[in-house]
């Protein structure tokens, strides 16, 4: 999978998940209509978590038309919360 080989930008991932996630997932992760996403990369793997974001499987969650880079920078984000 593309997005895995790539080295993705918190700062940009952080951009993207404000513009695309915090009216469920909280301007700071700690979740309100989705749940918190702090410690998510703990819980689930990369794979898993591409899948949530395009897979559109848990509704009311979206499927989100992302590109690997950009995906790869939501990646560095959900990383970067502790
Ligand atoms: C319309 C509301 C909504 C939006 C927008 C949304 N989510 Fe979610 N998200 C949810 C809900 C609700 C769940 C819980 C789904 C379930 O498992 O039942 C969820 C689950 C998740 C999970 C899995 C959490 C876990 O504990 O397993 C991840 C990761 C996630 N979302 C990331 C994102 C990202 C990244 C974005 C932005 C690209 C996003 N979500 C946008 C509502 C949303």
């Amino acid at each position: 999978m593309e997005t895995l080989e790539l080295n993705g930008s918190a700062e940009e991932g952080d951009a993207l998940f404000k513009i695309n996630c915090v009216g469920c997932h909280g301007i700071t992760a700690r979740g309100l209509v989705g749940p918190d996403l702090h410690s998510i990369t703990q819980r689930l793997n990369d794979r898993e978590i591409i899948k949530q974001v395009t897979g559109g499987l848990t509704p009311p969650m979206p499927s989100f038309d992302i590109d690997p880079v950009n995906m790869s920078n939501l990646l560095k984000y959900l990383h970067s919360l502790k």
